[in-house]
Protein backbone atom coordinates (compact mmCIF):
# COMPACT_ATOMS: atom_id res chain seq x y z
CA UNK A 1 0.00 0.00 0.00
CA UNK A 2 1.20 3.48 -0.64
CA UNK A 3 2.46 5.35 2.18
CA UNK A 4 0.52 8.68 3.19
CA UNK A 5 2.23 11.65 2.61
CA UNK A 6 2.05 14.10 4.98
CA UNK A 7 3.43 18.04 4.96
CA UNK A 8 3.23 21.48 6.79
CA UNK A 9 2.99 24.63 6.18
CA UNK A 10 4.07 27.88 8.56
CA UNK A 11 2.20 31.06 7.41
CA UNK A 12 -0.70 33.24 7.75
CA UNK A 13 -4.69 32.56 7.10
CA UNK A 14 -5.31 34.41 3.62
CA UNK A 15 -9.07 33.22 3.12
CA UNK A 16 -11.39 30.82 4.30
CA UNK A 17 -15.01 29.20 3.63
CA UNK A 18 -17.32 26.67 5.04
CA UNK A 19 -18.65 24.22 2.61
CA UNK A 20 -20.77 21.20 3.39
CA UNK A 21 -19.63 20.70 6.60
CA UNK A 22 -15.82 21.31 6.21
CA UNK A 23 -13.97 24.48 6.13
CA UNK A 24 -11.15 25.21 3.70
CA UNK A 25 -8.76 27.41 4.70
CA UNK A 26 -6.02 29.04 1.98
CA UNK A 27 -2.30 29.49 4.33
CA UNK A 28 -0.17 31.68 2.25
CA UNK A 29 3.71 31.64 3.22
CA UNK A 30 5.04 34.39 0.99
CA UNK A 31 6.53 31.60 -1.80
CA UNK A 32 3.04 29.58 -2.13
CA UNK A 33 -0.86 29.30 -1.58
CA UNK A 34 -1.91 25.82 0.37
CA UNK A 35 -5.67 24.90 0.26
CA UNK A 36 -5.90 22.97 3.81
CA UNK A 37 -9.28 21.02 4.66
CA UNK A 38 -11.08 20.89 7.85
CA UNK A 39 -13.85 18.21 8.17
CA UNK A 40 -15.73 16.37 10.84
CA UNK A 41 -16.17 20.10 12.81
CA UNK A 42 -17.77 20.04 16.07
CA UNK A 43 -19.22 22.88 17.64
CA UNK A 44 -15.90 23.74 19.90
CA UNK A 45 -13.97 23.11 16.60
CA UNK A 46 -16.17 25.66 14.82
CA UNK A 47 -15.55 28.32 17.38
CA UNK A 48 -11.86 27.64 17.22
CA UNK A 49 -12.22 28.68 13.31
CA UNK A 50 -14.29 30.99 13.53
CA UNK A 51 -11.75 32.88 16.02
CA UNK A 52 -9.17 31.95 13.51
CA UNK A 53 -9.11 35.46 12.15
CA UNK A 54 -7.71 36.66 8.71
CA UNK A 55 -3.96 37.17 8.77
CA UNK A 56 -3.60 34.58 11.62
CA UNK A 57 -0.27 32.82 12.07
CA UNK A 58 0.10 29.29 12.40
CA UNK A 59 1.65 26.00 11.47
CA UNK A 60 -0.72 23.02 10.04
CA UNK A 61 0.61 19.67 9.01
CA UNK A 62 -1.91 17.13 7.24
CA UNK A 63 -2.20 14.43 4.66
CA UNK A 64 -1.68 15.65 1.09
CA UNK A 65 -4.32 14.85 -1.02
CA UNK A 66 -4.64 15.53 -5.09
CA UNK A 67 -7.09 18.23 -6.00
CA UNK A 68 -7.60 19.56 -9.28
CA UNK A 69 -9.25 22.49 -7.48
CA UNK A 70 -6.96 23.28 -4.92
CA UNK A 71 -4.10 25.86 -5.80
CA UNK A 72 -1.43 23.89 -6.87
CA UNK A 73 -3.16 20.37 -7.57
CA UNK A 74 -3.33 19.38 -3.85
CA UNK A 75 -4.54 19.73 -0.76
CA UNK A 76 -3.81 19.27 3.28
CA UNK A 77 -6.35 17.18 5.25
CA UNK A 78 -5.69 18.16 8.69
CA UNK A 79 -7.15 17.28 12.18
CA UNK A 80 -7.95 20.14 14.21
CA UNK A 81 -5.69 19.67 16.57
CA UNK A 82 -2.22 19.75 13.92
CA UNK A 83 -3.82 23.51 14.03
CA UNK A 84 -0.67 25.08 15.81
CA UNK A 85 -1.74 29.10 16.19
CA UNK A 86 1.01 31.33 16.84
CA UNK A 87 -0.93 34.24 16.69
CA UNK A 88 -4.83 35.16 16.20
CA UNK A 89 -4.92 38.70 14.26
CA UNK A 90 -6.70 41.69 15.10
CA UNK A 91 -9.26 42.17 12.60
CA UNK A 92 -7.74 44.24 9.78
CA UNK A 93 -10.74 46.90 10.02
CA UNK A 94 -8.64 49.38 8.40
CA UNK A 95 -8.49 47.57 4.65
CA UNK A 96 -12.21 48.10 4.82
CA UNK A 97 -13.21 50.67 2.54
CA UNK A 98 -16.18 51.35 4.69
CA UNK A 99 -14.05 52.11 7.58
CA UNK A 100 -13.15 55.53 8.63
CA UNK A 101 -9.46 54.40 9.05
CA UNK A 102 -9.27 53.41 5.60
CA UNK A 103 -6.36 54.45 3.60
CA UNK A 104 -4.41 52.15 1.83
CA UNK A 105 -1.43 54.40 1.99
CA UNK A 106 -0.93 54.84 5.45
CA UNK A 107 -1.47 50.95 5.63
CA UNK A 108 0.74 49.86 2.86
CA UNK A 109 2.22 47.52 5.42
CA UNK A 110 -0.75 45.15 5.25
CA UNK A 111 -1.98 46.42 1.81
CA UNK A 112 1.07 45.00 1.07
CA UNK A 113 0.05 41.46 1.71
CA UNK A 114 -2.77 41.11 -1.11
CA UNK A 115 -2.51 39.20 -3.88
CA UNK A 116 -2.06 41.64 -6.64
CA UNK A 117 0.22 43.89 -4.70
CA UNK A 118 2.50 40.84 -3.49
CA UNK A 119 2.37 39.50 -6.57
CA UNK A 120 3.94 42.68 -8.28
CA UNK A 121 6.50 43.03 -5.37
CA UNK A 122 7.64 39.31 -6.44
CA UNK A 123 7.76 40.44 -10.45
CA UNK A 124 10.21 43.09 -9.16
CA UNK A 125 12.01 40.82 -7.60
CA UNK A 126 12.77 38.57 -10.70
CA UNK A 127 13.35 41.67 -13.08
CA UNK A 128 15.77 43.00 -10.60
CA UNK A 129 17.26 39.09 -10.74
CA UNK A 130 17.24 39.37 -14.87
CA UNK A 131 18.36 42.33 -15.57
CA UNK A 132 21.34 41.74 -13.36
CA UNK A 133 22.01 38.40 -15.17
CA UNK A 134 21.54 40.10 -18.54
CA UNK A 135 23.96 42.91 -17.65
CA UNK A 136 26.36 40.20 -16.58
CA UNK A 137 26.17 38.36 -19.53
CA UNK A 138 26.57 41.43 -21.69
CA UNK A 139 30.21 41.95 -19.86
CA UNK A 140 28.77 45.46 -17.40
CA UNK A 141 30.02 45.50 -14.75
CA UNK A 142 27.31 46.42 -11.68
CA UNK A 143 28.75 49.26 -9.20
CA UNK A 144 27.46 51.05 -5.97
CA UNK A 145 27.80 54.63 -6.84
CA UNK A 146 27.53 57.22 -3.54
CA UNK A 147 23.76 58.23 -3.25
CA UNK A 148 25.08 61.71 -1.08
CA UNK A 149 26.16 64.08 -3.67
CA UNK A 150 27.40 67.60 -3.98
CA UNK A 151 25.89 68.07 -7.15
CA UNK A 152 23.02 68.36 -9.31
CA UNK A 153 23.02 66.47 -12.83
CA UNK A 154 19.75 66.97 -13.69
CA UNK A 155 19.70 70.66 -12.92
CA UNK A 156 18.90 72.07 -9.29
CA UNK A 157 14.86 72.74 -9.53
CA UNK A 158 15.01 68.87 -8.26
CA UNK A 159 17.78 68.25 -5.57
CA UNK A 160 16.77 67.35 -2.31
CA UNK A 161 19.07 69.02 -0.23
CA UNK A 162 20.49 67.64 3.37
CA UNK A 163 22.32 68.85 6.01
CA UNK A 164 25.77 66.89 6.04
CA UNK A 165 27.71 68.12 8.96
CA UNK A 166 28.92 71.51 7.97
CA UNK A 167 27.84 71.16 4.14
CA UNK A 168 24.88 70.90 2.49
CA UNK A 169 24.49 67.79 0.51
CA UNK A 170 21.77 66.26 -1.80
CA UNK A 171 20.10 63.20 -2.41
CA UNK A 172 21.39 61.79 -5.89
CA UNK A 173 19.21 62.59 -9.11
CA UNK A 174 20.89 59.82 -10.97
CA UNK A 175 24.35 57.66 -10.24
CA UNK A 176 24.93 58.83 -14.01
CA UNK A 177 28.06 60.63 -14.00
CA UNK A 178 30.01 58.43 -11.31
CA UNK A 179 29.43 56.03 -13.99
CA UNK A 180 30.98 57.95 -17.06
CA UNK A 181 33.66 58.22 -14.31
CA UNK A 182 34.29 54.63 -14.14
CA UNK A 183 34.10 53.50 -17.61
CA UNK A 184 37.90 53.72 -17.70
CA UNK A 185 38.71 51.39 -14.85
CA UNK A 186 35.92 48.90 -15.32
CA UNK A 187 34.68 49.23 -19.01
CA UNK A 188 30.69 48.93 -19.56
CA UNK A 189 28.92 50.07 -15.89
CA UNK A 190 25.48 49.61 -14.17
CA UNK A 191 23.80 49.94 -11.07
CA UNK A 192 20.93 49.52 -10.12
CA UNK A 193 20.09 52.20 -7.17
CA UNK A 194 17.88 54.53 -5.66
CA UNK A 195 17.36 58.21 -7.23
CA UNK A 196 15.80 61.13 -5.53
CA UNK A 197 13.53 64.24 -7.27
CA UNK A 198 11.99 66.50 -5.31
CA UNK A 199 9.30 67.24 -7.79
CA UNK A 200 6.10 67.96 -6.49
CA UNK A 201 3.70 66.58 -9.24
CA UNK A 202 1.10 64.10 -8.82
CA UNK A 203 1.25 62.76 -11.85
CA UNK A 204 0.77 58.52 -12.27
CA UNK A 205 4.73 58.45 -13.08
CA UNK A 206 6.10 60.60 -10.20
CA UNK A 207 7.90 59.50 -7.15
CA UNK A 208 10.01 61.24 -4.85
CA UNK A 209 12.50 58.48 -4.54
CA UNK A 210 12.56 56.05 -7.26
CA UNK A 211 14.93 52.84 -8.10
CA UNK A 212 17.30 53.58 -11.16
CA UNK A 213 18.80 51.10 -13.15
CA UNK A 214 21.49 53.19 -14.94
CA UNK A 215 24.16 51.81 -17.38
CA UNK A 216 27.25 53.50 -19.14
CA UNK A 217 28.95 52.21 -22.05
CA UNK A 218 32.28 53.48 -23.60
CA UNK A 219 32.76 53.60 -27.47
CA UNK A 220 29.86 53.09 -28.35
CA UNK A 221 27.47 55.76 -30.69
CA UNK A 222 23.59 56.77 -30.39
CA UNK A 223 22.15 53.58 -32.84
CA UNK A 224 24.34 51.45 -30.12
CA UNK A 225 22.98 52.81 -27.41
CA UNK A 226 19.54 52.29 -28.90
CA UNK A 227 19.62 49.11 -29.82
CA UNK A 228 21.48 47.94 -26.19
CA UNK A 229 17.42 49.76 -24.47
CA UNK A 230 15.85 47.40 -27.06
CA UNK A 231 18.00 44.39 -26.17
CA UNK A 232 17.14 45.14 -22.59
CA UNK A 233 13.58 45.54 -23.43
CA UNK A 234 13.11 42.81 -25.67
CA UNK A 235 15.10 40.18 -23.39
CA UNK A 236 12.65 41.19 -20.41
CA UNK A 237 9.73 40.83 -22.20
CA UNK A 238 10.51 37.31 -23.31
CA UNK A 239 11.58 36.39 -19.74
CA UNK A 240 8.99 37.65 -17.68
CA UNK A 241 6.10 37.37 -20.61
CA UNK A 242 6.71 33.50 -20.32
CA UNK A 243 6.14 33.56 -16.39
CA UNK A 244 2.44 33.35 -14.87
CA UNK A 245 2.53 36.91 -13.50
CA UNK A 246 -0.83 39.20 -14.18
CA UNK A 247 0.48 41.42 -17.17
CA UNK A 248 -0.76 43.96 -19.12
CA UNK A 249 -2.18 43.61 -22.61
CA UNK A 250 0.09 46.46 -23.76
CA UNK A 251 3.38 44.16 -22.74
CA UNK A 252 1.73 41.22 -24.19
CA UNK A 253 1.05 43.12 -27.39
CA UNK A 254 4.86 43.84 -27.87
CA UNK A 255 6.20 41.60 -29.99
CA UNK A 256 10.10 41.68 -28.97
CA UNK A 257 11.00 39.95 -32.28
CA UNK A 258 10.39 43.36 -34.01
CA UNK A 259 12.18 46.26 -34.01
CA UNK A 260 10.89 49.19 -31.66
CA UNK A 261 10.03 51.92 -33.72
CA UNK A 262 11.99 55.28 -34.02
CA UNK A 263 11.07 58.92 -34.63
CA UNK A 264 13.13 61.86 -34.11
CA UNK A 265 11.96 64.85 -32.13
CA UNK A 266 11.02 66.68 -35.15
CA UNK A 267 8.88 63.87 -36.48
CA UNK A 268 7.70 63.33 -33.05
CA UNK A 269 5.81 67.07 -32.72
CA UNK A 270 4.66 66.19 -36.41
CA UNK A 271 3.03 63.38 -35.32
CA UNK A 272 1.72 64.85 -32.07
CA UNK A 273 -0.06 67.99 -34.13
CA UNK A 274 -1.34 65.37 -36.94
CA UNK A 275 -3.50 63.52 -33.99
CA UNK A 276 -4.84 66.88 -33.31
CA UNK A 277 -2.96 67.31 -29.28
CA UNK A 278 -1.87 70.59 -28.28
CA UNK A 279 0.09 72.63 -26.94
CA UNK A 280 -1.74 73.59 -23.13
CA UNK A 281 0.44 76.45 -22.54
CA UNK A 282 -0.31 78.09 -25.53
CA UNK A 283 -3.72 76.20 -26.45
CA UNK A 284 -1.87 75.74 -30.07
CA UNK A 285 0.05 73.14 -32.10
CA UNK A 286 3.44 72.13 -30.90
CA UNK A 287 6.01 74.00 -32.24
CA UNK A 288 9.59 72.82 -32.73
CA UNK A 289 11.77 73.85 -29.26
CA UNK A 290 8.57 73.27 -27.22
CA UNK A 291 8.68 70.29 -24.61
CA UNK A 292 5.83 68.06 -24.88
CA UNK A 293 4.55 67.87 -21.64
CA UNK A 294 4.36 64.67 -19.45
CA UNK A 295 0.21 64.58 -19.83
CA UNK A 296 0.15 65.08 -23.51
CA UNK A 297 2.94 62.96 -24.01
CA UNK A 298 1.26 59.75 -22.41
CA UNK A 299 -2.19 60.81 -24.70
CA UNK A 300 0.03 60.44 -27.56
CA UNK A 301 1.65 57.08 -26.77
CA UNK A 302 -1.81 55.65 -25.36
CA UNK A 303 -2.82 56.04 -28.61
CA UNK A 304 0.33 55.46 -30.81
CA UNK A 305 -0.06 52.03 -28.98
CA UNK A 306 3.43 50.75 -29.50
CA UNK A 307 6.68 51.22 -27.56
CA UNK A 308 8.49 54.38 -29.48
CA UNK A 309 12.40 55.48 -29.27
CA UNK A 310 12.04 59.20 -29.40
CA UNK A 311 15.29 60.68 -30.61
CA UNK A 312 18.03 64.36 -30.97
CA UNK A 313 16.01 66.48 -28.63
CA UNK A 314 16.70 69.94 -28.95
CA UNK A 315 20.08 71.18 -27.16
CA UNK A 316 17.93 73.92 -25.68
CA UNK A 317 15.67 71.21 -23.59
CA UNK A 318 18.34 68.90 -22.23
CA UNK A 319 20.74 68.50 -19.83
CA UNK A 320 24.49 70.12 -20.10
CA UNK A 321 25.97 66.74 -20.45
CA UNK A 322 24.86 65.70 -23.97
CA UNK A 323 26.42 65.31 -27.29
CA UNK A 324 25.10 67.84 -29.96
CA UNK A 325 24.56 65.38 -32.91
CA UNK A 326 27.41 66.25 -35.32
CA UNK A 327 25.42 67.35 -38.55
CA UNK A 328 22.76 70.02 -36.37
CA UNK A 329 24.07 71.48 -33.13
CA UNK A 330 21.19 72.83 -31.99
CA UNK A 331 20.03 68.33 -31.65
CA UNK A 332 20.94 66.36 -29.58
CA UNK A 333 22.55 62.39 -29.65
CA UNK A 334 19.17 61.71 -26.68
CA UNK A 335 16.89 59.13 -26.76
CA UNK A 336 13.49 58.82 -24.54
CA UNK A 337 11.62 55.85 -24.85
CA UNK A 338 7.92 56.15 -24.27
CA UNK A 339 5.50 52.79 -23.70
CA UNK A 340 1.55 53.08 -23.66
CA UNK A 341 0.02 53.57 -20.24
CA UNK A 342 2.93 55.54 -19.03
CA UNK A 343 5.02 57.41 -21.28
CA UNK A 344 8.56 58.13 -20.72
CA UNK A 345 10.22 55.29 -19.39
CA UNK A 346 14.10 55.70 -20.24
CA UNK A 347 15.88 58.48 -20.60
CA UNK A 348 19.30 58.42 -22.47
CA UNK A 349 22.29 59.99 -24.53
CA UNK A 350 25.69 59.96 -25.68
CA UNK A 351 27.94 62.03 -23.31
CA UNK A 352 30.13 65.50 -24.81
CA UNK A 353 33.83 63.80 -24.36
CA UNK A 354 35.18 66.84 -25.73
CA UNK A 355 36.74 68.66 -22.28
CA UNK A 356 36.22 72.70 -23.92
CA UNK A 357 32.81 71.86 -25.51
CA UNK A 358 31.61 70.21 -21.78
CA UNK A 359 33.13 73.38 -19.92
CA UNK A 360 31.27 75.87 -22.43
CA UNK A 361 27.98 73.84 -21.86
CA UNK A 362 29.09 73.19 -17.88
CA UNK A 363 29.26 77.89 -18.67
CA UNK A 364 25.96 78.13 -20.39
CA UNK A 365 24.41 76.15 -18.01
CA UNK A 366 25.60 77.98 -14.87
CA UNK A 367 27.57 75.71 -12.99
CA UNK A 368 30.54 75.63 -11.54
CA UNK A 369 33.40 73.96 -13.31
CA UNK A 370 35.15 73.71 -9.76
CA UNK A 371 32.37 71.08 -8.37
CA UNK A 372 32.48 69.40 -11.11
CA UNK A 373 36.37 68.80 -11.16
CA UNK A 374 36.30 65.04 -10.96
CA UNK A 375 33.88 64.89 -13.82
CA UNK A 376 35.70 67.08 -16.25
CA UNK A 377 39.12 65.46 -15.86
CA UNK A 378 37.93 61.91 -17.82
CA UNK A 379 38.13 64.63 -20.78
CA UNK A 380 41.66 65.07 -20.39
CA UNK A 381 42.86 61.41 -19.47
CA UNK A 382 41.87 59.36 -22.82
CA UNK A 383 38.44 60.85 -23.35
CA UNK A 384 36.43 58.44 -25.44
CA UNK A 385 33.31 58.41 -26.92
CA UNK A 386 30.39 57.07 -24.87
CA UNK A 387 26.76 56.88 -23.79
CA UNK A 388 23.91 55.63 -21.11
CA UNK A 389 20.75 55.48 -20.10
CA UNK A 390 18.84 55.12 -16.92
CA UNK A 391 15.27 53.57 -16.74
CA UNK A 392 13.09 54.08 -13.73
CA UNK A 393 12.00 50.69 -12.46
CA UNK A 394 8.63 51.39 -10.86
CA UNK A 395 7.48 52.85 -14.45
CA UNK A 396 9.15 49.71 -16.08
CA UNK A 397 6.86 48.00 -14.01
CA UNK A 398 3.80 50.41 -14.38
CA UNK A 399 3.62 49.38 -18.24
CA UNK A 400 4.49 45.83 -17.55
CA UNK A 401 1.53 45.38 -15.11
CA UNK A 402 -1.01 47.73 -15.78
CA UNK A 403 -0.67 49.46 -12.43
CA UNK A 404 -2.47 52.54 -12.36
CA UNK A 405 0.42 54.88 -10.51
CA UNK A 406 4.22 53.95 -9.75
CA UNK A 407 2.91 54.27 -6.24
CA UNK A 408 1.85 51.11 -6.99
CA UNK A 409 5.10 49.30 -8.03
CA UNK A 410 7.43 49.84 -5.18
CA UNK A 411 7.49 48.73 -1.64
CA UNK A 412 6.50 52.07 0.64
CA UNK A 413 6.37 55.06 -2.19
CA UNK A 414 7.94 58.52 -1.21
CA UNK A 415 5.61 61.62 -2.75
CA UNK A 416 4.93 64.74 -1.79
CA UNK A 417 3.11 64.56 1.97
CA UNK A 418 3.99 60.88 2.27
CA UNK A 419 7.22 59.63 3.90
CA UNK A 420 5.15 56.98 6.36
CA UNK A 421 5.42 54.22 6.75
O1 LIG B 1 15.30 61.10 -18.02
P1 LIG B 1 15.99 61.10 -16.69
O2 LIG B 1 15.86 62.30 -15.84
O3 LIG B 1 17.51 60.79 -17.02
C1 LIG B 1 18.52 60.79 -16.12
O4 LIG B 1 18.42 60.90 -14.93
C2 LIG B 1 19.81 60.41 -16.75
N1 LIG B 1 20.89 61.00 -15.95
C3 LIG B 1 19.92 58.92 -16.80
C4 LIG B 1 21.15 58.40 -17.47
O5 LIG B 1 21.37 58.70 -18.63
N2 LIG B 1 21.96 57.62 -16.74
O6 LIG B 1 15.51 59.84 -15.85
C5 LIG B 1 15.65 58.56 -16.38
C6 LIG B 1 14.43 57.73 -16.04
C7 LIG B 1 13.11 58.28 -16.62
O7 LIG B 1 12.94 57.87 -17.96
C8 LIG B 1 12.10 57.64 -15.70
O8 LIG B 1 11.83 56.31 -16.07
C9 LIG B 1 12.83 57.64 -14.37
O9 LIG B 1 14.21 57.75 -14.63
N3 LIG B 1 12.39 58.78 -13.54
C10 LIG B 1 11.44 58.72 -12.60
N4 LIG B 1 10.70 57.69 -12.15
C11 LIG B 1 9.81 57.93 -11.14
N5 LIG B 1 9.66 59.14 -10.57
C12 LIG B 1 10.40 60.20 -10.96
N6 LIG B 1 10.25 61.38 -10.36
C13 LIG B 1 11.34 60.00 -12.03
N7 LIG B 1 12.22 60.81 -12.66
C14 LIG B 1 12.84 60.04 -13.57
Amino acid sequence: MKKEETASITGWVHRKRNMGGACFIIIRNGNMRRQIVLKRVSDDDKKFISDLSIESSVRVTGRVVEDKRAPGGSELHVDMGDVKVYQISHPITQLNPDSKQFNLFQNRHLVLRNDKLSSVMRLRSDLDDFIRFHMRQKGCVSVTPPTLTSQSVEGGATLFPLKFYDDTAYMTQSSQLYLESVIASLGAVYCIMPSYRAEKSTTPRHLSEFTHFEAEFPFIDLDDLIDIIEEIIMKIRMYIGSKSYDLSESFMAYDPSRKIDRMTYKEFIDAVNAMGLKNPMTKKKYMYGEDVTAAVERKFIDKYNKPLFVTRFPTSMKAFYMQPCDDNKDETESLDLLMPGVGEIVGGSMRIWDHDLLIDKMKEHGLSTDDYSWYIDQRKYGSVPHGGFGLGIERLIMWMTNQPHVKDCCLYPRYVGRLNP
